[in-house]
């Protein structure tokens, strides 16, 4: 099974360093952002970003389609 990472708050510190880990070891990486079009702008078509804030619970079901681990 292809292992697919939602990696949350991808736009701090921490995030942004496992995007670019994961993604420069060509894993599957989902970036959860709060403005996906800013940020796909800014992490580039290795990424696949999607619509994600934790106090709105309406983001969560498309976030995680297709997601199988969680950072
Ligand atoms: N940095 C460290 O050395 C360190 C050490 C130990 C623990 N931590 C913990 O690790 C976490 C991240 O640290 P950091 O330094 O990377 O933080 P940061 O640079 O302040 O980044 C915070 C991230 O969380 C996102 N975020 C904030 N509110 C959100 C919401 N409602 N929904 C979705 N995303 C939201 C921000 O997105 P936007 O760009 O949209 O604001 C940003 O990507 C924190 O909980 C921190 O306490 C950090």
């Amino acid at each position: 099974m292809v292992t697919n990472i939602l990696v949350t708050g991808a736009t701090g510190n921490v995030g942004r360093e496992v995007v670019r880990l994961l993604s420069d070891l060509d894993y599957p990486v989902t970036a959860a952002v709060r403005n996906p079009i800013e940020s796909q702008k800014s992490f580039g078509s290795n990424v696949r970003c999607v619509l994600f804030d934790f106090t709105n619970p309406e983001t969560f079901t498309d976030a995680f389609a297709g997601i199988n681990k969680l950072f």
